[in-house]
């Protein structure tokens, strides 16, 4: 139910079948590389400050398409979460982090309105054309 996750269609997709979500997987991907996209989600992780080691909450992560890219900023010791209320997403997103080898990446079936993780445990958190879908997401830290 949508309901159950606070969003609009997006928080529906467990309710399809397998073919429209994998569908919808692959026009995240496609969007993903559109200038527009990727362009604003550079930016935004240019700027979140974090460095080789830090830990890093991706709320929202769908099929795990900024892996590559939050890899390459907190490297093979630092530490990447990502949580999303769609199964074929957090599969997929797992599946890609072991094409990655990437063992310090975790995806977790979760919603950013009740985060299952401890105050403080992430640097920063990022969520990339999620809150219009879901928001207002918890405070990973009291700032
Ligand atoms: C437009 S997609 C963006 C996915 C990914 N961030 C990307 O850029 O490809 C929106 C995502 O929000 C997720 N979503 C919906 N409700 C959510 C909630 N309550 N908490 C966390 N994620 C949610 C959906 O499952 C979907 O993966």
């Amino acid at each position: 139910m949508a309901a159950q996750w606070g969003s609009d269609f997006f928080g529906t997709l467990n309710e399809l079948p397998p073919e429209p979500v994998a569908g919808i997987g692959h026009v995240l991907e496609a969007a993903a590389s559109f200038p527009t996209f990727k362009e604003a989600r550079q930016w935004v992780l240019r700027n979140l400050g974090v460095s080789e080691g830090s830990a890093i909450l991706e709320g929202g992560c769908g099929n795990g398409i900024a892996l590559g890219e939050l890899l390459e900023l907190v490297g093979t010791c630092g530490r990447i979460a990502g949580i999303d209320p769609t199964k074929a997403f957090v599969e997929a997103a797992r599946e890609r982090a072991m094409q990655l080898h990437a063992p310090n990446a975790r995806y977790e079936l979760g919603d950013i309105r009740q985060l299952p993780f401890h105050d403080n445990e992430f640097d920063p958190a990022l969520c990339d054309k999620v809150l219009i879908h879901a928001g207002p997401a918890a405070a990973v830290s009291p700032g």
